[in-house]
């Protein structure tokens, strides 16, 4: 079927434009384009700009972002990382590269998030850093709290804003509340750099420093005073990170849009819900913050059988993932390394396999994802909105059992 929805078309005229800039100045300057260059020196800048003060360090994904940030945190091999239950492999394996074990926090009660109170559960004396994770553009609601609980305990806060760059709370920008923020910067993002790519930020020197040196082989690219071509000025064994010009350019041009980008998002998204209530429908937009980046939103099924209600859907042509696979406690080839607390309060010792992430599992199991981007419109929203009601209308024909 032809889709009726419109492409992001994230890669635009000023994507383009950024990357003939690219081509011009290096045939200008007869030189080849490498890594640390001018352009990539630019987006770090437009970065921080962003954050208003820190400093950002470009990689070459999200995944090995969040790797580096737990190794400049130089945190001791086989201690535990507590970490959201909602999120892509990238976040959990991340914590595995760096030979740390993690430990899924549950989310809060119909949500996707996680919140102070599952943290602080699976708090030990283990526990060295907390990546905590704003899933689906949704800023975590109790960031401050958990960043302050941090704090006091003395242990890092990561957070991983590749779902929601530009979610802010009461207008500060989440990635402002931990020790370090990463995110990944891949072509689908809401801040993208055409590819893979990825950032980490700080507003710590020291740190910053050594994100740098686990970016690319331990060197101290910082120094102008040494030859970074001799490998015996590195600081220790590290590997291969670097980013490069062309996706610096565009992620550039990405983040000058990405106010844009996320507002244009919001607004289809507050009219879908008033149009939703309008006409009544059994479906509900799952509740979203003022200061959501929407990347994608849940939607909750008013029937038992979600997966049917959500492909019916589908089949009338609307975008969408009837069952989300970032439920970390689904993983079965992580099962074996995470550390299922047995001091989480929902479980005892041996925990069945069902009651990990139960709060994750519920929201995941009365929701599907409802994709959008920047180009939906008015006409999208009555678009959704019809398909919801007719495909509700059949349900109820079928006699298809409710939600409780
Ligand atoms: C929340 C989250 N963390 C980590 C990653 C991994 O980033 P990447 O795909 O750039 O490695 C992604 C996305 O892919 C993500 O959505």
């Amino acid at each position: 079927m032809i889709s009726d929805f419109p492409p992001r078309k994230a890669f635009g005229d000023d994507e383009r434009d950024a990357i003939d800039e690219v081509s011009t100045y290096y045939r200008y300057h007869d030189a080849d384009p490498g890594y640390n260059g001018i352009f990539q020196d630019q987006f770090e800048k437009d970065l921080a700009n962003f954050y208003g003060k820190g400093e950002a360090v470009a990689v070459n994904s999200g995944t090995n972002a969040l790797y580096i940030a737990l190794c400049a945190l130089s945190l001791k091999e086989g201690r535990e990382v507590i970490v959201s239950p909602v999120t892509d492999s990238g976040t959990v394996h991340a914590i595995l590269a760096a030979n740390l074990v993690p430990v899924v926090a549950d989310a809060a009660p119909g949500s996707y998030n996680t919140n102070l109170e599952q943290v602080r559960d699976c708090t030990t004396d283990q526990t060295a850093a907390v990546m905590l994770v704003h899933t689906a553009g949704e800023p975590v609601a109790e960031t401050a709290a958990i960043a302050e609980m941090c704090k006091n305990a003395a242990i890092p806060l990561v957070e991983d804003v590749s779902q929601a760059m530009g979610a802010h709370i009461d207008g500060r920008f989440v990635g402002s509340y931990g020790t370090l923020a990463a995110g990944s910067m891949m072509y689908r993002k809401n801040l993208q750099c055409g590819g893979s790519g990825g950032f980490v930020y700080s507003t710590d020197p020291d740190l910053i420093r050594r994100v740098m040196a686990h970016r690319d082989r331990g060197k101290q690219t910082w120094r102008t005073d040494i030859n970074q071509n001799d490998p015996g000025t590195g600081l220790f064994p590290a590997l291969n990170h670097n980013f490069n010009e062309w996706e610096s350019a565009i992620a550039s041009a990405s983040l000058k849009r990405l106010k844009k980008t996320n507002l244009d998002r919001l607004m289809f998204l507050y009219a879908l819900h008033e149009k939703m209530q309008d006409a009544k429908c059994g479906s509900l937009l799952h509740g979203f913050h003022t200061g959501y980046a929407p990347f994608y939103i849940p939607v909750w099924s008013p029937f038992q059988d979600k997966v049917g209600f959500a492909k019916a859907l589908k089949a009338k042509g609307i975008p969408l993932l009837e069952h989300y696979g970032c439920v970390v406690a689904d993983w079965l080839h992580v099962e074996k390394h995470i550390n299922w607390l047995p001091n989480h309060s929902y479980s005892e010792g041996a925990v069945p396999w069902a009651s990990r992430s139960p709060n994750a599992r519920t929201t995941r199991d009365s929701t599907f994802n409802l994709f959008l981007n920047e180009n939906y419109d008015i006409w999208h929203v009555r678009r959704i909105v019809q398909a919801i009601k007719d495909t509700e209308t059949e349900m109820e024909a079928r006699g298809a059992a409710r939600r409780k």
